[in-house]
């Protein structure tokens, strides 16, 4: 594991874009694993500066989202749909058939799971698939607790994840679908590498949790420790709890 701390969230977005258009640079036709949340917001507004700033061009790439909320149409301004729209897709050369996420509105949520891992194998597998940290420890949405050998599927979401979502619910937690569909930490783990980025103090005790902790389905952020080519990204806030050994990993480069 590649760790690297740095000194505030800006700076932590910023080297997790740097590494994302690497990737596109190096492979042009590169199929990213994408992920959301307010962490992410960074990242993707990094992204589109670089595309202007750089030329960097999306349109040969890939990609696929981790999850979706189960019941809302790619309008609703609350869906990771739509979200992917206003923070990255509006801003850069992607092309639009090749971009996917979950249909959180599927007659059929299961065959919907299955389509959508097909179409990963279909695309030759993610290059690159993108992290961040929920409260619960979940990567996408996969809750404790959440063996890894999951597949894309439907899973309930945890009070505590609803609670942190809520901001975009009106505050209500009650507001936040009770389903989402995300891949799973299975479908995560086969990804060709990881990139885990967190931010922010509140994130500092179940990141130690997941790189310190034991390796179990109960912290399904722990299984990135299982694979050989994973960079997590920290800013000293999130990295507050780690001890000095896993610290002087970042120190190490
Ligand atoms: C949601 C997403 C996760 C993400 C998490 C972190 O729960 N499903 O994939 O890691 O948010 O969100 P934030 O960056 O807002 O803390």
């Amino acid at each position: 594991m590649k760790l690297i701390i740095t000194p505030d969230a800006a700076s932590a977005t910023h080297v997790a874009a740097h590494l994302l258009a690497d990737t596109i640079r190096q492979r042009p036709d590169a199929v990213l694993g994408l992920a959301t949340g307010r962490t992410m917001e960074g990242v993707y507004a990094a992204l589109a500066d670089i595309h202007r700033a750089e030329a960097l061009s999306f349109s040969g790439i890939a990609s696929f989202n981790l999850d979706e909320y189960v019941g809302l149409p790619p309008s609703d301004p609350r869906s990771y749909r739509h979200y992917m729209q206003t923070h990255l897709f509006d801003h850069v050369d992607a092309d639009e058939r090749h971009i996917h996420v979950p249909n959180g509105i599927a007659a059929d949520l299961k065959t919907e799971c299955a389509a959508y891992e097909a179409a990963i194998r279909t695309h030759g597998g993610i290059s690159l698939q993108l992290l961040g940290i929920g409260d619960t420890g979940h990567i996408g949405f996969n809750e404790p607790p959440s063996p890894f050998d999951t597949r894309t599927r439907v899973v309930e979401l945890d009070a505590a994840t609803r609670q942190q979502n809520a901001e975009m619910f009106g505050g209500d937690p009650d507001a936040v679908p009770s389903e989402a569909i995300t891949m799973g930490v299975g479908t995560i783990l086969d990804a060709k590498r990881l990139l885990m980025v967190a931010t922010g103090p509140a994130k500092a005790d179940i990141v130690a949790a997941a790189l310190e902790g034991p390796i179990t389905p109960d912290v399904s952020a722990s299984a990135i420790r299982l694979h050989g080519d994973v960079v997590v990204v920290l800013d000293e806030a999130s990295a507050g709890a780690l001890s000095p050994e896993t610290r002087a990993l970042a120190n190490a480069g």
